[in-house]
């Protein structure tokens, strides 16, 4: 059984602070620093020549000056692209980060993380042994984690086959049904789920279960005093600002 962190806080900043800046880059894991979050979720897929980068969207436009699939592009050609106009002038200038380089940045800020891996379609099994191998070869010592969550449960047998020391989290929208077979069967210690579909009696069962329940993303405070007096353990939210441990 992988043990369950006892570092992670109660605030996540969520895709660093994407609230205050532009998301998954570094100048977001270093934002949540400075408004007090101890630990960040940030997304890791690959592009197409297999380079773990922080990015959420299977596409480029939304976040970045590109178009088209991140799968579709060496790394080459996404390093290039802008990443921080969109959210503002002031940021002009950010690039999409290596995982590595916000490994190396989670060190320089004594910031802990939630990984989420996050594949391209059809892309689970190379996604998973890529983040895994860079977490096992490149985890910094001086920081405590990671916890790994995905809401692919292809990758997150991979990361329970390569990484069954590190703590993992099985991500849900809505909770299914059968949620406690697929924890138990990916050894997972922790659940991650969505803030639209939470409620008192759900956290109550995890809580019987005997897992944390970590819920995004939560940008209202009074909403996240609700959810820590049902006994919710961590919520990720993109205002590390407004919301404290
Ligand atoms: O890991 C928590 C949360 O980030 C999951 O949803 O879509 O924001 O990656 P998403
Ligand atoms: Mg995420």
């Amino acid at each position: 059984m992988t043990r369950s962190n006892p570092d992670v806080p109660f605030v996540i900043g969520h895709r660093g602070a994407a609230g205050l800046a532009p998301e998954n880059t570094l100048v977001s894991l270093r934002r949540a620093r400075r408004e007090g979050a101890t630990w960040v979720e940030f997304d890791v897929k690959l592009s197409r020549d297999g380079v773990a980068i922080l990015f959420h969207d299977d596409t480029l436009q939304r976040t970045s000056s590109g178009n088209g699939p991140v799968g579709g592009f060496d790394f080459d050609r996404i390093r290039k692209l802008e990443a921080g106009a969109w959210f503002g002038a002031s940021f002009a200038g950010t690039r999409i980060p290596t995982f590595p380089e916000a490994m190396q940045m989670l060190a320089t800020e004594g910031i802990g993380a939630n990984v989420e891996i996050k594949p391209n379609p059809g892309d689970a099994q190379k996604t998973a042994e890529i983040t895994c191998r860079l977490i096992s070869e490149a985890w910094p010592d001086s920081v405590p984690g990671p916890v790994i969550s995905s809401f692919d449960a292809e990758a997150m047998a991979v990361a329970r086959d390569m990484l069954p020391g590190i703590e993992r989290a099985m991500l849900f929208g809505r909770l299914p049904n059968d949620w406690k077979r697929l924890v138990e069967e990916l050894d997972c210690t922790a659940v991650h789920a969505s803030n639209r579909h939470v409620n008192e009696m759900m956290v109550q069962e995890i809580r019987r279960a005997g897992l944390p329940l970590r819920i995004y993303t939560v940008n209202d405070p009074a909403r996240a005093e609700t959810l820590r007096g049902w006994g919710v353990s961590s919520v990720f939210t993109d205002r590390p600002d407004l919301i404290k441990d």
